[in-house]
């Protein structure tokens, strides 16, 4: 299957994406997570993205194409994959599926995680990462057995730079400005699956489940 999630920040994208890669064996891209690794090798990429990262605004549309145009020729890609993060903006969804079309293939599914803004400040601020892993926690709703330290390995735990309620409020703003617009660009075409996403991770995965089964 070849899906989309899309989400305000904080709505558990990152949480299921694993689930379904897992289930579905797909090829996972998550363009916040590339660019995060491309921001820590501080390579001529990741220079250009950290300012508008840091901001919690959204990096250009070239940079991120050209991600996931790379990205997506790997062979693991070219039965299916699911999109966490990608396409942010109607640019990017249309430069998609012109990819897509070259192939002779197109998106299945998006997965809308609908969520009311005021639950995400407590997810984003109790959010817990393993870097290595890209293993995720929450002080409250999915707390390591050791605090600060990661279940498999037992390595410390660290905070992502823009979880903070500030740079949240600029992220949820260009969620709304620039990302809505592209659910309506997909409704359009009539893929679009809501889910549940304030309900609790395990009933949002049986909820995936349901959606990719039929
Ligand atoms: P990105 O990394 O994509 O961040 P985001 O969209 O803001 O999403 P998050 O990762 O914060 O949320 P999530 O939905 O994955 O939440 P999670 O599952 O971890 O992007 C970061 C930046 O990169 C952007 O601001 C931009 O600058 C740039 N960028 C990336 N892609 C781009 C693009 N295409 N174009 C331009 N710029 C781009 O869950 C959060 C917390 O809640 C966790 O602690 C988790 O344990 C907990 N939780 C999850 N589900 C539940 C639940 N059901 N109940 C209770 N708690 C839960
Ligand atoms: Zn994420």
């Amino acid at each position: 299957k070849r899906l989309i999630l899309i989400g305000p920040p904080g709505s558990g994208k990152g949480t299921q994406s694993p689930i379904i890669k897992d289930e579905f064996c797909l090829c996972h891209l998550a363009t916040g997570d590339m660019l995060r690794a491309a921001v820590a090798a501080k390579t001529p990429l990741g220079i250009k993205a950290k300012e508008a990262m840091d901001k919690g605004e959204l990096v250009s549309d070239d940079l991120v194409i050209g991600i996931i145009d790379e990205a997506m020729k790997k062979p693991s890609c070219q039965k299916g994959f699911i999109l966490d993060g990608f396409p942010r903006t109607v640019v990017q969804a249309q430069k998609l599926d012109e990819m897509l079309a070259k192939q002779g293939v197109k998106v299945d599914k998006v997965l809308n995680f609908a969520i009311d803004d005021a639950i995400l400040e407590e997810r984003i601020t109790g959010r817990w990462i393993h870097p290595s892993s890209g293993r995720t926690y929450h002080t409250k709703f999915a707390p390591p057995k050791v605090p600060g330290a990661d279940d498999v390995t037992g390595e410390p735990l660290i905070q992502r730079k823009d979880d903070t309620a500030a740079v949240l409020k600029s992220r949820l703003e260009a969620f709304h400005r620039q990302t809505e617009p592209v659910i309506d660009y997909y409704s359009n075409k009539s893929i679009v699956a809501q889910l549940p996403a304030e309900k609790p991770p395990k009933e949002v995965t049986a909820e995936v489940q349901k959606v990719l089964s039929s």
